[in-house]
């Protein structure tokens, strides 16, 4: 199998940066080529410290002579999309070098494309989501790892990865008023040690009770990497997750919000809320290469 981009499973890096960029159909081609090829290098430059990941949208993939199609990230209206046609994500030792690389990235695409979405964003203790619980124990590891977030050989975009990302905002003081069991029972773990409740303890509403799940019989495993962003007034997590499939994605959202199966609704919608929503390509190295 192709190499697949650096950065996806390895979380060495606690610095990390978003950004999400509109790019019109109508737009120089050849120009927007040399410009990822100045982003390329300058990840390669600052690779001992960092990485920098590349995905693309529908029409810039095509643009580029894609060899394969997808849909935007839609889901009837239920929650909002903001589908966008190139996303980096730089993941740094130190903020600083997290903030040169952005400049380096965003110089050399500022004039071919618009930036519509930038989130600062950062490892928070262990590993945790701002409401307290550890975030992402529950991913397949090793090998399961892999091959829930990466497609397989033999299908369109072998060796990539369908990356869904959503910007949520919290509601940290709603969920602070509930006791330590009720958030526990919010995401079907418990707080401090992260033990996943067993079948008889999971509450129907449970996050993990909505999420950990079998379609026709095959697991729904995705890869989930989302970080923490904020400040003291506004804050969240930039939920940003791999997949082998783009349909996991949606089928988990689907039981989330109680429109799929039954209509139990995730009690954890009570204390955040997404305010975007995108699907992207992240293509294995070689074909990002014969892509530029
Ligand atoms: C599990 C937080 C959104 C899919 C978890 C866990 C936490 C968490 C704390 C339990 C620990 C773990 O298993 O890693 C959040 C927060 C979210 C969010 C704070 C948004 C603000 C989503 C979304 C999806 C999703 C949008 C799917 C599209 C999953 C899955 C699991 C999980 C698949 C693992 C279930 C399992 O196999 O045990 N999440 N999550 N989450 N979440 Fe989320
Ligand atoms: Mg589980």
């Amino acid at each position: 199998m192709t190499q697949h981009q650096a950065g996806i499973f390895d979380k060495r890096y606690r610095d990390h940066l978003l950004l999400e960029y509109r790019w019109a159909p109508s737009g120089d081609v050849a120009a927007l080529r040399s410009a990822l090829r100045t982003v390329l290098a300058a990840r390669d430059a600052a690779a001992e410290r960092s990485f920098v990941l590349v995905g693309f949208g529908p029409r810039l993939l095509a643009a580029l002579g894609g060899t394969h199609s997808f849909d935007d990230f839609d889901l009837d209206g239920l929650v909002p999309s903001t589908q966008g046609e190139l996303w980096i994500w730089v993941q740094a030792a130190d903020r600083g070098t997290a903030f040169d690389l952005g400049r380096s990235v965003h110089g050399a695409l500022a004039s071919l494309c618009d930036l519509t979405l930038e989130v600062d964003a950062f490892v928070y203790h262990d590993l945790r989501d701002l409401m307290g619980f550890v975030d992402g124990i529950g991913n397949p590891e090793g090998e399961r790892g892999r091959q829930a977030a990466l497609i397989p050989a033999g299908q369109p975009g072998a060796g990539g990865s369908y990356v869904f990302t959503q910007k949520w905002r919290h509601n940290l003081d709603a969920f602070a008023k509930l006791s330590v069991a009720q958030q526990e029972n919010v995401f079907g773990r418990t707080k401090v040690d992260a033990v996943e409740f067993d079948d008889e303890r999971m509450p129907d509403d449970a996050h993990v009770g909505r999420t950990d799940v079998d379609r026709d019989g095959v697991p729904q495993k995705i890869w989930r990497r989302s970080v923490p962003y904020g400040g003291v007034r506004e804050h969240g997590l930039y939920f940003l997750a791999f997949s082998c499939e783009l349909s996991r994605f949606d089928y988990l959202l689907r039981r989330m919000y109680g429109v799929a199966d039954d209509n139990v609704r995730d009690h954890m919608l009570s204390f955040t809320e997404p305010q975007t929503g995108a699907y992207w390509f992240l293509p294995a190295e070689a074909e990002l290469a014969a892509l530029l």
